[in-house]
């Protein structure tokens, strides 16, 4: 994700202006008790899926094939180790509802590709394994939890959670091979295209060149140091006192920085601002790494695996102006008047792509199509179709036509020091403005109430922030008598 583009203008800004599966497949896919993948039963997916419009009025059947039918894809490196560390959980959170209906032979069918093309492995960023341990720090990913909406049934908003995020990692890191479509036909390339997600792990794919030719990628540690182009630095005053990048280099030529703040995991965080800030939120569930200073942590670090929970952490996580995607697909958002007169209201797809990239360009006619949202929307309905939940009406699907871009809807977006106040005898404070910053300001009417939790806290931050860096607001103690208090 080139994500963020938008709260750079922002930030720019503020410095310049101070200013269904049926029974049947449930059942069938179900584990063996030692959580091996029972081959029997995996041979015989060519699965027959229900896919149903809004309504569920018009059925039609599409066969969405199996892993076993794709050919093999091109494979990078010299694959995982025979052994390693497994994944595991520092907090051993409880099983999330997910584990109840996503099982290990469903992710096994869907991402036969992942990592570089040697497919699922416990010892690489991408496993089931990871996935569930990162799920269970998002207890309302793909689950029934705290989801009120009644367009859909709750089994119809659990699997059409899971479709969207799959839907972001086909584009962002898929393997993304249109050739597929020129040896089989259309939906048969369709079902190995759409199963292609978890391909990538860096920016640049297999062979990134952000890093030492010699080591271009083929490992997850061959992240840990980059040449300039991989440094993803963003700086300001303001986003360098909460967000520094780190300086340190190594003895290589080729790829001499550690502060290496390209895209990694299944979405692809980029920029230390959205390093620093995963980094802030694993440390309120008790996880502290130093991810300014390690980036590639996000790839190595497997207690608790942090290559999904990175990118889960940017799907459930609103970041004012924009919603949580996760929020979108459930219906928990407030679009504001115009865009509800439109369609653009409760649980739909379309703007989550205007959150992650600012793609509103529409669906393409035809298969394969191109990037951008067109493949973000048909990847939505491959797998809701593959999970047998509605994808919902076409129009909402794309962000097209939503009339009030997320970002123009006025409301409070983050904490500043409080104008009206700086200039009198009485302490510094900090209070809501209708600009975006590095402090979130979650306002009642547009987020849910766990995230409006958090502004008692982000207000005393930014506090803080003030007192320990008054210039980084233009503030100094001669113009702002609050600083002497
Ligand atoms: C796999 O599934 C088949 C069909 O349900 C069953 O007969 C077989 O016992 C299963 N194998 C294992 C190892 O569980
Ligand atoms: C394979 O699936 C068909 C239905 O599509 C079913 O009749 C058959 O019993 C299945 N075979 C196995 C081994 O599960
Ligand atoms: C990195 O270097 C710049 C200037 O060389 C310095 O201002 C900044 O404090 C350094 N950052 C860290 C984290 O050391
Ligand atoms: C840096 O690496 C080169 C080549 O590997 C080596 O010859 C040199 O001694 C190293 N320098 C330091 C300071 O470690
Ligand atoms: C924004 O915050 C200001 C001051 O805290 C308040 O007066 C105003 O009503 C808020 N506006 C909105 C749209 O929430
Ligand atoms: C469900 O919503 C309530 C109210 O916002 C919140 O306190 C709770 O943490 C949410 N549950 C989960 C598992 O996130
Ligand atoms: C005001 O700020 C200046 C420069 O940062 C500092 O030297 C001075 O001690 C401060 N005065 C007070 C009263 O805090």
């Amino acid at each position: 994700m080139l994500l963020w583009n938008n709260l750079l203008s922002i930030l720019n800004a503020i410095v310049y202006s101070v200013e269904n599966m049926d029974g049947f497949e449930e059942n069938l896919l179900q584990d063996d008790a030692s959580g091996a993948m029972n081959t029997t039963i995996l041979a015989n997916l060519s699965r027959v899926h229900h896919y149903g419009n809004i309504d569920n009025s018009i059925v039609s059947a599409i066969d969405y094939g199996s892993a076993s039918d794709c050919p093999k894809s091109a494979k990078y490196g010299t694959g995982p180790p025979e052994s390693c560390t497994q994944p595991s959980d520092p907090n051993n959170l409880p099983p999330s509802e997910l584990e109840s209906w996503f099982t290990k032979a469903m992710f096994e069918d869907l991402f036969p590709f992942a990592n570089l093309g040697w497919g699922s492995s416990s010892c690489w960023p991408y496993s089931y394994e990871a996935f569930v341990i990162a799920s269970r720090y998002f207890p309302e990913f793909g689950t029934s939890v705290n989801v009120s909406n009644t367009v859909y049934t709750a089994e119809e908003n659990k699997k059409r959670d899971l479709a969207a995020f799959f839907a972001h990692a086909i584009q962002e890191t898929g393997e993304n091979n249109i050739a597929l479509y020129d040896t089989l036909a259309d939906q048969k390339a369709s079902n190995c295209f759409y199963r292609g997600g978890f391909y990538n792990w860096f920016e640049g794919g297999p062979t990134s060149s952000f890093l030492d030719p010699k080591t271009p990628g083929y490992q997850p540690a061959d992240g840990a140091s980059c040449a300039s182009a991989g440094q993803y630095c963003s700086a300001s005053s303001q986003i360098t006192y909460f967000y520094p990048c780190s300086n340190e280099t190594v003895n290589n030529t080729a790829a001499p920085y550690k502060g290496c703040y390209f895209g990694r995991g299944a979405i692809q965080i980029s920029y230390n601002y959205n390093y620093g800030q995963f980094q802030d939120w694993l440390k309120t569930v008790g996880i502290s790494v130093d991810l300014l200073n390690e980036p590639n942590l996000v790839m190595t670090k497997m207690d608790p695996p942090l290559a999904v929970m990175a990118s889960l952490w940017f799907y459930m996580t609103p970041q004012p102006p924009k919603p949580a995607m996760h929020d979108i697909v459930m219906g928990n958002w407030n679009s504001g008047a115009k865009n509800k007169a439109a369609g653009y209201d409760g649980p739909i797809f379309g703007p989550t792509s205007l959150i992650i990239n600012n793609e509103c360009s529409g669906e393409d006619a035809t298969n394969p199509g191109g990037p951008g949202e067109s493949r973000r929307i048909k990847a939505f309905k491959w797998f809701c179709g593959y999970f047998d939940a509605p994808p919902g009406p076409d129009d909402t699907l794309s962000c097209k036509n939503m009339p009030v871009p997320l970002d123009q809807i006025f409301y409070n977006l983050s904490y500043q020091p409080d104008w009206s106040s700086t200039w009198k005898e009485v302490p510094c404070t900090c209070a809501p403005a209708s600009y975006g910053g590095l402090i979130f300001y979650f306002d009642p009417d547009y987020y849910p109430e766990s995230f409006v939790a958090q502004n008692e806290h982000n207000k005393m931050k930014c506090i803080a922030s003030i007192y320990a860096n008054p210039s980084m607001y233009s503030l100094d103690n001669k113009t702002s008598p609050c600083l002497n208090y």
